[in-house]
């Protein structure tokens, strides 16, 4: 089988992080985003993996030759000229992702994450006969998302609408679609939503069918909802007994600590924390609710909590960093500095407090 993964789009709101890398390798978890899927997809024997691209493709295929290698996996570009939407990708990739045969393929959002039920997805799909499946789950706000109105005991799609002002339903689109070949016959080649323009289209064909997704789901295209991804996504890891997670008596809850990073004496760790590879926590600090990129080092007695903190940056000692700040490569926070949901550029020093939630460039 075949897949394509919609990795274009400029990840504005995912800066600064973005600034330094494309959002689909920003880590999750200690582990590129776009990795998470790319390995679901190798598991259940998807062979190629084309990324439907629209700027920096050296970068993204550089980083991922060394995994195509790993995981024995074929990833390819296809490269837009101009930003095609979410269904254009598709018609231009299309003599990459059908060879003849009537194989459905999968096609992903890059910035969801869940515990992708991708076997189960292709059971259902091959059930109920339809042109295309989607998977759905619920949410509390869906008016940010595309809802689905479908039949419960068959899955049948009758509704799809994108970011409704109205509420029509509280099942959203997950960004994770398995079609038939011939969806590429509603799909021209041009600046096209899938969502907008062509579930609609089949839906009213009655050839649209929907999966409610088992699991936790979240978009992590946004500093807040990665941070909440995170707590689900270690919280699955628990159910599942992984032993990938930390423990010991300096830990609370669910934390990833790479294995190259140095925790000192001292220091209370949890719940919700990812270390990345190479980070140096120093003695009697204090982290929860958040994401710690690869090189980063804190010093003594730094509290850090609902925040992520980017690669290489430095925390001064009795620093305090909190509220959703969000610092970007090599930034470098002085001792006893606060930061109330500061988001901070690549390269900068912070050398006094930031008291209320702003950009500093
Ligand atoms: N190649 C390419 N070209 N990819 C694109 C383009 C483009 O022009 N525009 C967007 N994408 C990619 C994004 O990188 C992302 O992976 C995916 O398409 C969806 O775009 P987003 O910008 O993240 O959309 P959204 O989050 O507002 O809404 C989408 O996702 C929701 C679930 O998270 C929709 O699919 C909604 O229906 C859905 O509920
Ligand atoms: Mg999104």
């Amino acid at each position: 089988m075949k897949a394509l993964i919609l990795v274009g789009g400029f990840g504005t709101r995912l800066r600064p992080l973005t600034l330094s890398v494309p959002k689909p390798l920003v880590e999750f978890a200690n582990k590129p985003m776009i990795l998470h899927q790319i390995e679901a997809l190798q598991a259940i024997g998807v062979t190629e993996v084309v990324l439907a691209i629209n700027y920096q493709p050296e970068e993204m295929l550089n980083f991922l030759k060394e995994f195509e290698a790993k995981l024995g996996i074929k990833i390819t570009c296809s490269q837009e000229t101009e930003p095609l939407g979410t269904a254009g990708p598709i018609a231009l990739a299309r003599d990459k992702l059908i060879d003849g045969s009537d194989e459905p393929f999968f096609v992903l959002n890059s910035d969801v994450i869940s515990e992708y039920p991708l076997k189960e997805m292709v059971e259902f799909h091959k059930s109920h006969g339809g042109e295309a499946s989607i998977m759905v789950t619920k949410v509390d706000e869906p008016s940010k998302y595309g809802v689905v109105v479908m039949e419960e005991s068959t899955g049948q799609v009758e509704r799809f609408v994108e970011k409704p002002k109205l509420f029509v339903g509280n099942k959203i689109n997950a960004g994770i679609y398995l079609l038939n070949p011939s969806v590429l016959h509603h799909i021209e080649l041009r600046p096209t939503s899938i969502e907008k323009e062509v579930f609609p289209n089949i839906a009213a064909q009655k050839k649209l069918y929907a999966m409610v997704l088992p699991g936790f789901w979240m978009d992590i295209g946004q500093p807040k909802d990665y941070i909440t991804g995170l707590r689900l996504y270690l919280d699955s890891l628990r159910k599942k007994s992984s032993p990938k997670l930390a423990s010991g008596s300096h830990i609370i809850g669910n934390v990833l600590v790479d294995e190259s990073a140095k925790i000192g004496e001292g220091c209370l760790i949890g719940p919700d924390v990812a270390i990345g590879p190479g980070c140096v926590v120093e003695m009697g600090v204090r982290l929860s609710r958040c994401t710690v990129m690869r090189g980063v080092r804190i010093k003594n007695h730094a509290c850090i909590s609902s925040s992520i903190i980017g690669w290489h940056s430095t925390v001064g000692q009795w620093a305090r960093v909190e509220n959703m700040t969000i610092l970007g490569e090599d930034v470098h926070v002085g001792d006893e500095i606060y930061s109330n949901g500061g988001v901070v550029l690549p390269h900068k020093e912070i050398k006094s407090s930031i008291l209320k939630p702003e950009i500093v460039m």
